[in-house]
């Protein structure tokens, strides 16, 4: 077993709010885990220090065997961690492959994408054919001429996905993915997180659909006000009863 990052103590605090308390979870790499939790829980706080977004005002954000706490989004992104958000960022007066072009100079600074690819022409030729490839492994490609803003909700959720994969990355970051998606959407996006992890894309999923999440992930961490309440296999997590007392008691929603 591999772990591809290994959160230690990370505690964020936002004022006299401790957002996230003192966590510690890790993730093994080739899995997809899930980070699930009632609405409030520090779920997308925890994210963003996992992305770099945040520093930790402490702990350690440990990926591949690097402390990466507060190294910000661009750098980690370099490193092949990528997230993609709760809400679309996509370009929505570009097309698909302009959407996915993007998506591949995220991670490429620009020295060593110089160093790599010597000039400019070549440069745009790699993108533009690793574009291609992520649309295709999306079924995206016969659109790929499309504006982004002509696409169904699904389709653009399915268009982030390929961009934050044109970036090459080893660990995704995937925040609430299936929210506002029919069951038939939600299926097909299902069907393309195994995809995108049997290509080997480690996945890290923070999601409400409590379906999708037992059907999708090897394991769980449950987080509950900041802190670290359960870890386990989707069985062990549907039977914990902290867990099904954090979900029913307290008055707090499903997240
Ligand atoms: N930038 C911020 N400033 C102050 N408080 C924040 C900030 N971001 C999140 N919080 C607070 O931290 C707690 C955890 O939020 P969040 O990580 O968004 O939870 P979740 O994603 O699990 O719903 C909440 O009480 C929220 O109000
Ligand atoms: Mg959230």
């Amino acid at each position: 077993m591999t772990l591809l990052l290994d959160v230690r103590a990370a505690t964020m605090r936002f004022g006299g709010l401790t957002a996230v308390d003192n966590l510690s979870f890790s993730v093994e790499a080739g899995s997809i885990h899930g980070l699930i939790g009632p609405n409030g829980a520090g779920k997308t706080t925890s994210f963003n220090l996992i992305s770099g977004f945040y520093t930790p005002t402490s702990g350690e954000i440990i990926y591949r065997g690097e402390n990466i706490a507060g190294i910000g989004t661009h750098r980690t992104a370099a490193k092949g961690l990528v997230r993609t958000f709760q809400h679309s960022t996509l370009f929505q007066e570009f097309t698909l492959l302009e959407n996915a072009v993007v998506g591949c100079h995220l991670n490429l600074r620009p020295s060593l994408a110089g160093a790599i690819f010597g000039n400019d022409r070549r440069r745009r030729r790699a993108a533009r054919e690793r574009a291609e490839e992520v649309l295709e492994f999306f079924g995206l490609a016969e659109r790929r001429h499309e504006l982004a803003s002509e696409l169904a909700h699904g389709h653009q959720r399915a268009l982030g996905m390929a961009v934050a994969m044109a970036a090459n990355p080893t660990l995704m970051l995937l925040d609430e993915p299936f929210t506002g998606m029919n069951p038939e959407e939600t299926k097909r996006m299902m069907e393309l997180t195994f995809k995108l992890r049997d290509s080997g894309v480690t996945i890290l999923i923070v999601e409400h659909d409590m379906h999708a999440i037992m059907g999708l992930c090897d394991r769980i961490t449950v987080m509950s006000f900041g802190r670290l309440l359960a870890e386990g296999v989707p069985q062990e997590i549907r039977e914990n009863p902290k867990v099904i007392e954090a979900y029913l008691g307290g008055g707090a929603h499903a997240a």
